[in-house]
């Protein structure tokens, strides 16, 4: 067990060892249990993080914030567009200033090509954690929750359980890349064999694809591409099928909208479903396009955990802080 995470940032799915991960795990299942007794967890008192936010949010923000509280401190909610950052405020200012302020600084920026280099450039000024809410390459803490609930569903020997990471149909926007990218990164460490399904246009960044490999192979977990759903779905026991955006393709969204309209029929249906092992859990890290992405009877249907999911994102963003801010 790794136990000394004091003052580290959170950006990338792998900045942490796999040590580090199963230490936040084990934290966060505690403040799970904690909570459930309605005993205090007042690791953080008196600390504030700043949440600063350049695109919308349910649950992270939400999540984060209750978090904090949980903790014993403050979380201060800002979102770009009422500050002087498109006035002139680099990273740098904030990454100094802000360090200054508050005890760590959470951000979400999904720009393409943008978010990750913000959060880095950031990172170089702050004398304290960085914690990655999104960005366009990355959702970590996303993950993280993905993976306590998969342990809560499955048992935490994951070792030859079949997941499948596929893209999905949806109509509402173009929906970044980080999750999906995050998944193929962590879960092969925790011995999952992994399928990522998506049709051609919907690559992931080479450079992740490569890291993926890396983890399955230093694992010893198999990681295999395909281009049809229901190949995947079969014998499948974790079932992860959100949209993302064809933004290694294009960066045009309206390009991207007319190559998405052609895979309407990538839709997680109850067909799909009972091509899956019978105890299979489906997955979705919200907000969904319903009856577009997936039918209400999946999402609300025996099978769906979406709503454990959401839950865990409190526990292991409050480990994570209490671990770093500490
Ligand atoms: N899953 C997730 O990050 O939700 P929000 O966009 O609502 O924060």
């Amino acid at each position: 067990m790794q136990t000394f995470l004091h003052g580290r940032d959170l950006i990338g799915d792998l900045d942490f060892s796999k040590e580090e991960v199963e230490t936040v795990l084990d934290v966060a299942f505690d403040l799970k249990r904690k909570r459930a007794l309605n005993e205090l967890t007042p690791y953080l008192r008196d600390k504030v993080l700043a949440m600063l936010f350049f695109f919308s949010s349910t649950r992270t923000r939400g999540s984060f914030e209750a978090g904090m509280a949980h903790l014993g401190g403050h979380a201060a909610f800002i979102e770009s567009k009422t500050t002087q950052i498109a006035h002139g405020d680099t990273p740098k200012e904030i990454g100094e200033i802000y360090g200054r302020y508050f005890d760590g600084i959470s951000i979400r920026h999904c720009d393409w090509g943008i978010g990750n280099k913000y959060l880095n450039d950031v990172a170089k000024y702050s004398r304290v954690p960085i914690l990655n809410m999104q960005c366009d390459i990355y959702h970590p803490f996303q993950c993280l929750a993905d993976l306590m609930t998969i342990m809560e569903k499955k048992g935490r020997d994951l070792r030859r359980k079949k997941m499948v990471v596929s893209w999905a149909y949806a109509a509402s926007y173009q929906k970044p890349m980080s999750v999906p990218q995050s998944l193929i990164l962590q879960m092969p460490r925790f011995g999952m064999d992994v399928v990522l399904a998506r049709p051609p246009e919907f690559k992931l960044m080479p450079e992740i694809m490569g890291m993926a490999e890396e983890q399955a192979k230093k694992f010893g977990t198999k990681f295999e591409v395909v281009e049809d759903m229901d190949e995947a779905f079969k014998d499948a026991d974790i079932i992860y099928a959100k949209s993302w955006g064809a933004m290694v393709h294009t960066p045009d969204p309206e390009e991207g909208a007319k190559i998405i309209k052609k895979y309407e029929s990538w839709i997680t249906d109850e067909r799909k479903m009972a091509l899956a092992k019978t105890d299979a859990i489906y997955m979705h890290p919200l907000p969904a396009d319903r009856n577009i992405e997936v039918t209400d009877g999946v999402i609300d249907g025996p099978q769906s955990v979406v709503y454990d999911e959401a839950e865990n994102r409190m526990h292991v963003q409050s480990a994570v802080m209490a671990l770093t801010m500490g």
